[in-house]
């Protein structure tokens, strides 16, 4: 078993750099979401979900522009990123719905959305298998879990566990065991792109 003990940063908080940033935004809006797109397809008029919106709500709005949802709902466990959330998204109005929640729990009714996303909030939870099993619980028969992650081989890299801490569970998601877990989960992986020598996956799973 792989060990995953955080290593507190002594460097710089990569974290703190990166996640909620501008540069992090244009990553996920000019590669990650075009490649969701070309795995999975867009969503006309859907009811959306995103796990893990953090501080930017750049996958809310990228549900919107880039996948023509409908309506993008978004669940965030920390309390002040929901606040900063909602703020950085007033401009969509109604059109986005974000609350405070635990992805490994959700409170959705089963088979509510037509998507769910999930960009890096697998490898930032404590129990990223619940994750998935909750994604695949709240999509609606034909619906589509898309996925954008870090793997085990960066997050549990030497040079990155000096810089950032992410939660010690000793199962961090890996290209193979995020497929496995959707495939435990009942749903069937459409599409897998794995990039950077295996330390960044995206995929696209459907619930039959
Ligand atoms: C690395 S950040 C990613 C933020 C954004 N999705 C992005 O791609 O830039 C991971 C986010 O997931 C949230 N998160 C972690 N575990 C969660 C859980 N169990 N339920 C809901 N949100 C969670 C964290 O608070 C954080 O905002």
């Amino acid at each position: 078993m792989p060990t995953s003990r955080p290593v507190p940063p002594t460097l710089v908080d990569a974290n703190r750099l990166w996640v909620n940033s501008r540069l992090r935004a244009l990553a996920q809006r000019r590669i990650e979401a075009p490649l969701l797109l070309r795995l999975g397809g867009r969503v006309p008029g859907g009811q959306v979900l995103e796990l893990g919106t953090g501080r930017r709500g750049t996958g809310l709005r990228l549900a919107l522009e880039v996948f023509g949802a409908g309506h993008a709902d978004g669940v965030e466990r920390f309390g002040a990123s929901v606040a900063a959330c909602r703020e950085a998204v007033r401009d969509l109005g109604t059109r986005v719905d974000v609350q405070e929640g635990d992805a490994t729990s959700l409170t959705a009714a089963a088979a509510a959305y037509d998507a769910v996303f999930g960009y890096h909030v697998l490898h930032h939870s404590d129990a990223w298998r619940d994750v998935v099993r909750e994604a695949a619980r709240v999509l609606r028969p034909g619906g589509r879990f898309y996925s954008c992650e870090m793997t085990a081989r960066f997050v549990d890299s030497r040079p990155l566990r000096a810089v950032s801490r992410h939660p010690a569970d000793g199962d961090r998601p890996t290209p193979e065991g995020i497929a496995a877990a959707c495939r435990g989960a009942g749903l069937t992986v459409v599409g897998q792109q794995t990039r950077l020598a295996g330390c960044w996956t995206a995929l696209v799973a459907t619930r039959p």
